[in-house]
C-alpha cells in the first residue's frame, strides 16, 4: 500500500528544459539518438546524456531506465529516460509501465517532484494517455508492506508531485484542454485506487480476508457512496433461497459464508442493468480432493474475482454510470473438516439442478452456479459477467498473463473484448464446445461438477452456462492474470487487481 497517499498531478507548461522539478522524465522509443526530445535534452546537457546512454548500453528498449545528474545545466536536478521500444509497437496501456518506472526511479533517487513529458502521437490519444499515465503512477508505487518490519519497508516514498507536459514545447493549454486534463487525471487516480484496493484484498492472508471481512469491505464501500447499497446474506438466508451448492462448499469451514450483493443506482432511470459476479473463495484447500502443498500455497488469491467486482464498485460510483450496476459474490472457504462436503455427495442447486460431486476442488463453479441463479432470478440483468480464478487448465491453455473469455453471445463478448483491448488487460476467447458437455454426465444426478483433464477451462464454462441459461452472459477465467510472480513496473508481485480496469471502463462508457 502507498498508505493511501495521493499525488499532486498537474499539467506543466513553459519550456520543458526550464522545468523547475527534481527530475525531468522522458520516454525513449528505441534508439535515443533518433529521438528529438532526447536530442534536445542531450544538447542542453552538453552531450553527457548520450555519453551515459552509451556507457550503460541504454537503447530505449522496453524496461530500460536511465537516470543522471544534470549538474546545474538545467533547473531539474536529474533526468530520467524510460525505454519504451519501437514507437510503432507502442499501445496506449504501455504508458502505465513507463509512468510507473518514472515514479519508482523518482522514489529511488529521493525526488519529490517530477516533470514527465508525455509522448505525443497526434490524433486524440492524449486524454487517454494522461489517464493511463496517472494509473501507472499509482499502480507503480503500490506496495503491500503491512507485514514488513525492516527499515527498507518503512522508508517513505519521496515523490509527492507528478507534473505532466502534454506538449513537448510546453505550450499553454486552453481552459477546455485544462479541464480535459484534470478529468483524465482524476479518472486515472480513481481507477488505480480501485485496482490497488483489490490488490490489498487479494494480498491479505485468508486469515484476515474471511467471507465476513469481505462483506465488511463491501459495506464500507457502500457507505462512501449514496448511490451504492449492499445486502449481505447469512448461510441461513442462503439456505432459504436454496443455494445448496454454495453452502456445501462453505460448510467445512469455521468461517461463516456470506453472500454479498452490492447495487449502484444512477440518478436517472437506467438504460440497462449490468451484473458482475466475482468468485469469492477466500481460501481453496481443495477440500477432500486436497491440493498438494505447493498448489495450496497461493490459494488466498481465490477471491480475486470478488476483489475485482467489489473494488470496481467504488470507482464506478465515483465516476458515475448511466447503468444500474450490480456486484455479486458468494464468499466462503473450501476446507477439510468433519462437516465438509464429500466426493459422491449430491447437491441441490438454487435452480433445482442436482449435481454429483466427483471433485471437491472444482468448488468455484458450485459457488458461481448459485450466484448466477441468484442474479438471473433476483436481479434479472440485461448483461451478466463473471470473473473467477476457476481453472488451472485455463493457464495451461493461455499462459499466466491472459484471461480466458467464454460466451455464446457474440455481441456481448465482442463489446467486452474491445473494452479489454482499450484498457490493455489481456483476454482471449475460448469456445464453449457443447460436445464437451458429455464429460459432465452423472449416472445418479443431473450432472457432475468435473470433467476430464482435456478442455478443463471449457467444461467449467459449460457447467456455468447451465445456470446462466439464456441470460446474455460472459465468463472470464482469471486464474492466470489474477496474481503474478513475474513483476513489471505497474504490477508488483502478488495480486494484480486484474479485471477492475475493464469492469470500470465497461460500466462507465456507452455501448
Ligand atoms: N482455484 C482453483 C483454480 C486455480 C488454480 C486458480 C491455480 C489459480 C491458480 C480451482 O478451484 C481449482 O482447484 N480448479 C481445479 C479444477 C479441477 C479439479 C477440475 C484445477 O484447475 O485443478
Ligand atoms: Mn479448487
Ligand atoms: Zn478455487
Amino acid at each position: 500500500m502507498n498508505g493511501g497517499s495521493a499525488f499532486e498531478v498537474t499539467q506543466l507548461t513553459g519550456p520543458v528544459l526550464q522545468a523547475n522539478v527534481d527530475a525531468l522524465a522522458i520516454t525513449s522509443f528505441g534508439d535515443p539518438a533518433k529521438d528529438p526530445v532526447f536530442k534536445s535534452l542531450d544538447q542542453a546537457l552538453g552531450g553527457h546524456l548520450a555519453d551515459v546512454a552509451k556507457s550503460e548500453s541504454f537503447e530505449g528498449k522496453t524496461g530500460q531506465v536511465l537516470s543522471m545528474h544534470t549538474h546545474g545545466r538545467i533547473p531539474a536536478k536529474r533526468v530520467i529516460v524510460v525505454g519504451a521500444g519501437a514507437r510503432a509497437d507502442f499501445a496506449n496501456p504501455s504508458i502505465r509501465d513507463v509512468a510507473a518506472a518514472v515514479a519508482q526511479t523518482a522514489n529511488k533517487i529521493n525526488a519529490t517532484s517530477v516533470g514527465f513529458v508525455l509522448p505525443s502521437f497526434g490524433g486524440n490519444r492524449e486524454p487517454l494517455l494522461v489517464q493511463l499515465a496517472v494509473e501507472g503512477l499509482y499502480l507503480g508505487t503500490y506496495r503491500f508492506a503491512r507485514y514488513l518490519t525492516g527499515d527498507d519497508a518503512k522508508k517513505p516514498q519521496t515523490l509527492k508531485s507528478f507534473g505532466i507536459f502534454t506538449d513537448a514545447k510546453g505550450k499553454k493549454p486552453t481552459a477546455a484542454q485544462g479541464r480535459t486534463f484534470q478529468a483524465a487525471a482524476s479518472r486515472g487516480a480513481t481507477i488505480a485506487a480501485s485496482i490497488n484496493h483489490a490488490r490489498d484484498l487479494i494480498n491479505e492472508p485468508a486469515a484476515v480476508i474471511t467471507p465476513v471481512a469481505l462483506a465488511a469491505d463491501a459495506q464500507a464501500i457502500a457507505k462512501k457512496h449514496k448511490a451504492v447499497s449492499v445486502t449481505v446474506l447469512t448461510p441461513k438466508q442462503c439456505a432459504d433461497l436454496g443455494m445448496g451448492m454454495f453452502l456445501a462448499v462453505g460448510q467445512g469451514s469455521d468461517q461463516e459464508a456470506r453472500f454479498i450483493h452490492m447495487t449502484y443506482k444512477p440518478a436517472k432511470k437506467p438504460k440497462k442493468k449490468i451484473c458482475f459476479i466475482g468468485k469469492g473463495v477466500t481460501f481453496d484447500s481443495g477440500g477432500y480432493s486436497l491440493k498438494p502443498s505447493n498448489a495450496m500455497e497461493d490459494m488466498k488469491i481465490d477471491m480475486s474475482g470478488a476483489a475485482a467486482v467489489i473494488s470496481a464498485m467504488d470507482a464506478i460510483a465515483t465516476i458515475g454510470s448511466e447503468y444500474e450496476i450490480h456486484a455479486v459474490t458468494a464468499a466462503c472457504e473450501n476446507l477439510v473438516s468433519g462437516r465438509a462436503y464429500k466426493l459422491g455427495d449430491v447437491l441441490h442447486s438454487m435452480d433445482g439442478t442436482t449435481v454429483e460431486i466427483n471433485n471437491t476442488d472444482a468448488e468455484g463453479r458450485l459457488t458461481l452456479g448459485d450466484a448466477i441463479t441468484y442474479a438471473r432470478t433476483k436481479i434479472q440483468p440485461d448483461e451478466l459477467f463473471d470473473f473467477a480464478t476457476l481453472t488451472g487448465a485455463c493457464m495451461v491453455a493461455l499462459g499466466p498473463y491472459t484471461a480466458g473469455v467464454m460466451s455464446d453471445n457474440e455481441g456481448l463478448v465482442r463489446g467486452w473484448l474491445s473494452t479489454a483491448d482499450k484498457t490493455g488487460e489481456d483476454m482471449w476467447r475460448l469456445p464453449l464446445t457443447s460436445r464437451l458437455r458429455e464429460q459432465l454426465k452423472s449416472p445418479i444426478a443431473d450432472m457432475r461438477n468435473t470433467g476430464d483433464r482435456f478442455g478443463g477451462a471449457i467444461t467449467a464454462g459449460l457447467f456455468l452456462k447451465t445456470f446462466a441459461k439464456d441470460t446474455p452472459w460472459v465468463h472470464v477465467d482469471i486464474a492466470g492474470p489474477a496474481s503474478t510472480s513475474t513483476p513489471r513496473p505497474s504490477q508488483p508481485k502478488g495480486g494484480t487487481g486484474f479485471a477492475v480496469a475493464t469492469i470500470v471502463e465497461y460500466a462507465t462508457t456507452k455501448h
